[in-house]
């Protein structure tokens, strides 16, 4: 049994299974209810047992984590409550507890000391504009449900294509046009979905399991979780192989080689996953050179400038993304 003092003068009497002869009080004050959490004074009776003796010394390591602000396995589940508030808080009190608890366990990724994966990707107008569309709320399923939503990202779609030097039929105005997703896997998974069920309306619905992909082997695991998604054979993703002589680029050779054993093994390639700036060491897939491999597969390309394509804006860098048509 444990006791809990619910408010100043109610005391209810709760079964959790607390280790025998241990008593547990919450007292309730104005503090938040995450620091109400950790004020638990526990009291441990007159029972010396092993158990007991274990449960004070765990009790106690984990008072001391908490006063320190570090959890043993990194998570915040150590210092929330346990279920969602009954009752409210000011705002005043959760962004105490956001700057308290929350902050000093955050990975600042746009903090000017930090160094590791990518630079900061932030912007003041990203911000802003996040703000906005976060505050409207806006649900823009279909163009009815919110046509401006839709028609905006129209119009940055084609902004990005243009300056991107996209070829026309790339964008809406040429009649294209393209969809701003979450993240770089969702647009993975979205154009291999894509591609496999145009392949599969020529080969036929039962030749699902000789569908293959390609990539190399510095291509970023979201093609894997892509391929999983979308039901293709885990053994027909082929991550070719990639050496020093390329830069690690993906050589249209190899690729061309691995294509050709599969047709020759009944296997029908329908998609590769080329990238311009590879997350480890930003390795440039020779774009144009492997879509003509591609071409004469019919296989979709798909050019994944997650990491460093942005750079493909500025005027001396476009040509690394020459060859898509
Ligand atoms: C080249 C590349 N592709 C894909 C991804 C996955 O991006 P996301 O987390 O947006 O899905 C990353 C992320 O680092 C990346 O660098």
């Amino acid at each position: 049994m444990r006791r809990v003092s619910n408010g100043d003068s109610d005391t209810r009497r709760v079964s959790n299974g607390d280790v025998k002869g241990a008593q547990v009080t919450a007292t309730r004050d104005r503090s938040s209810s995450v620091e109400r959490n950790w004020q638990h004074k526990v009291s441990y009776g007159d029972g010396d047992t092993r158990r007991v003796r274990q449960r004070r010394r765990r009790d106690e390591a984990s008072q001391q984590r908490r006063h320190e602000g570090i959890s043993s396995d990194g998570n915040v589940r150590w210092i929330v409550v346990e279920s969602a508030p009954y009752s409210p808080e000011s705002i005043k009190t959760i962004l105490q507890d956001v700057q308290k608890y929350i902050i000093p366990r955050i990975t600042h990724w746009q903090s000017p000391n930090y160094f590791a994966y990518f630079p900061s990707s932030g912007s003041i107008a990203g911000f802003l504009g996040e703000m906005l569309s976060t505050g409207f709320n806006v649900v823009g399923f279909n163009w009815m449900s919110s046509p401006t939503a839709t028609e905006l990202e129209c119009i940055v779609m084609d902004w990005l294509g243009e300056m991107l030097k996209l070829p026309k039929s790339f964008l809406f105005s040429g009649n294209g046009g393209g969809v701003l997703q979450g993240t770089t896997c969702e647009a993975i998974l979205s154009t291999l979905t894509a591609a496999r069920d145009q392949m599969l309306s020529q080969v036929g619905r039962e030749k699902m399991e000789k569908l293959v992909v390609y990539g190399s082997d510095q291509t970023h695991s979201a093609i894997q979780k892509a391929a999983k998604i979308a039901g293709i054979n885990p053994m027909n993703l082929r991550a070719v192989k990639t050496t020093k002589s390329t830069s690690f680029g993906l050589c249209p050779k190899s690729l061309h080689d691995a294509v050709q054993a599969d047709v020759q093994a009944g296997l029908v390639p329908f998609f590769l996953c080329a990238t311009v700036g590879t997350t480890s060491t930003n390795a440039i897939d020779p774009i144009g050179p492997l879509c003509e491999v591609a071409k004469d597969y019919s296989i979709w390309v798909h050019v994944d400038v997650a990491y460093a394509g942005s750079a493909c804006i500025c005027p001396e860098f476009p040509h690394f993304i020459d060859g898509i048509c």
